[in-house]
């Protein structure tokens, strides 16, 4: 798969894609990614991108044209673009079934926007506008890193076979049970004693119920959008003696 991110910092993305996971994938030939600088649109010697707001005010806004031109050419090039997504606080919030539409793409396009913004014709040229969350970022280049890497670890063959598994865990909708590594006691906090058991059954059954119990207390927005014969199991995860783990 191919991301293409267009941003006027291409070097930011560069360095993230070397790094960890996401470079052996890149190494591996499972993802490709591409930081492109949006100043080679800029049409001047000094590249510049932006210009003063129409209407007046602080700040300068990144012109349409620049931001038009990115975006022909990845819906022109080989294999062309399967979405162009604009990185913005007012778009959707990201979350997991958009990614996973995302791994299935041959081309996804991540355009980044710094100083006030696009000029809001972009929005014209561009098939989804998506947001990491309620808070406003400097740029759009770490959204678009978020965006990335979670897609990249759908990909087959990016992460290996333990980590494939915690993504299955996931994708359930639940958030992840409690995990523990020695030593079993460590300032008075002990290891629940049914990881220590050996039985595979428990533990499995243990899982589960701390998933529910901590998705209950945490996030129970999410439990709405969980499978349905989890939802006897919530009243039992919530059962006024149980605690959650850590
Ligand atoms: N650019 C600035 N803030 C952002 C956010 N929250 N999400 C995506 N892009 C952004």
């Amino acid at each position: 798969m191919r991301i293409t991110i267009e941003t006027l910092f291409p070097q930011l993305i560069a360095s993230w894609a070397r790094e960890a996971l996401i470079g052996r994938a890149v190494e591996r030939g499972l993802l490709e990614i591409r930081a492109n600088d949006l100043r080679r649109f800029a049409g001047n010697r000094t590249g510049r991108v932006d210009d003063a707001p129409y209407g007046g005010g602080a700040g300068m806004v990144i012109r349409v044209d620049v931001a038009a031109q990115a975006i022909d050419e990845a819906r022109s090039a080989v294999p062309p673009a399967d979405e162009v997504v604009l990185l913005s606080p007012a778009g959707e919030p990201l979350a997991q079934p958009l990614v996973e539409r995302f791994a299935g793409y041959r081309h996804l396009m991540l355009l980044c926007g710094r100083y006030e913004g696009f000029d809001a014709r972009v929005e014209q040229f561009v098939d989804r506008e998506v947001s990491i969350g309620d808070v406003v970022l400097m740029g759009g280049e770490l959204a678009a890193l978020c965006v990335a890497e979670a897609t990249a670890r759908l990909l087959p063959g990016v992460l290996g076979d333990a980590e494939s598994h915690r993504c299955d865990s996931f994708s359930s909708g639940l958030l992840d049970y409690p995990e523990f590594t020695r030593p079993p006691m460590y300032r008075g906090l002990e290891v629940p004693e049914v990881l220590r058991s050996g039985d595979h059954a428990r533990v499995a059954s243990w899982r589960r119920a701390q998933a529910l119990l901590r998705t209950a207390r945490r996030r129970p927005d999410l439990l709405a959008a969980a499978p349905g014969d989890d939802e006897r199991r919530v009243s039992a995860a919530l059962a006024p003696d149980d605690e959650e783990e850590t």
